[in-house]
């Protein structure tokens, strides 16, 4: 038996520190959290995408009185870029979050299911896509892939 350590490289920066680029990308999901609809958690969450031609798709979480329907804001986010930009390329992904009952002010990461999307659409494109996750206060992380997040995954390759 051994023991094989995973490690995975997350870069930790505070908001004013952050290039104009990915202050643009967070501002963006900012300005689209009240676009949110989660009158049943309370809990807000808005995904930017900077696509490889330049545009910006948002997204932000839908919830259903009939619970289980609810769909987080990163998977609406990716059906937004596939209805509206189908096939191109994500390059960089600004989750942020609100929590109405209660600030959290650390980053937030995305969900399981939200990670499984993620990765079939850098599958897809053959091209990692950036993370980057802020909470209701100033620390920001970036992640290089959704990879680092799921580092023993199940994808296509497990199915020929
Ligand atoms: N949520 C997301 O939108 N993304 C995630 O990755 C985690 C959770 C949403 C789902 C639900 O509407 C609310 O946050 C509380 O779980």
């Amino acid at each position: 038996m051994k023991i094989e350590n995973l490690t995975i490289p997350v870069r930790v920066y505070q908001f004013e520190e952050l290039e104009a680029s990915i202050k643009t990308l967070f501002e963006k999901a900012i300005a689209n959290l009240p676009n949110a609809h989660a009158p049943y958690s309370q809990f807000h969450v808005s995904s930017a995408s900077l696509l490889e031609n330049g545009e910006i798709v948002c997204g932000t979480n839908q919830e259903n009185a009939s619970f289980p329907l609810g769909l987080c804001a990163e998977r609406i986010n990716l059906a937004a870029i596939a209805a509206l930009y189908p096939k191109t390329k994500v390059l960089k992904m600004a989750i942020v979050i609100e929590n109405k009952r209660s600030p959290v002010l650390h980053p937030v990461a995305p969900c399981g299911m939200c990670r499984q999307a993620i990765l079939e659409q850098e599958n897809i494109a053959n091209s990692p896509i950036e993370i980057w996750l802020k909470g209701q206060g100033d620390v920001v992380y970036a992640i290089n892939s959704v990879k680092d997040l799921l580092p023993i995954n199940f994808d296509g390759s497990c199915l020929v």
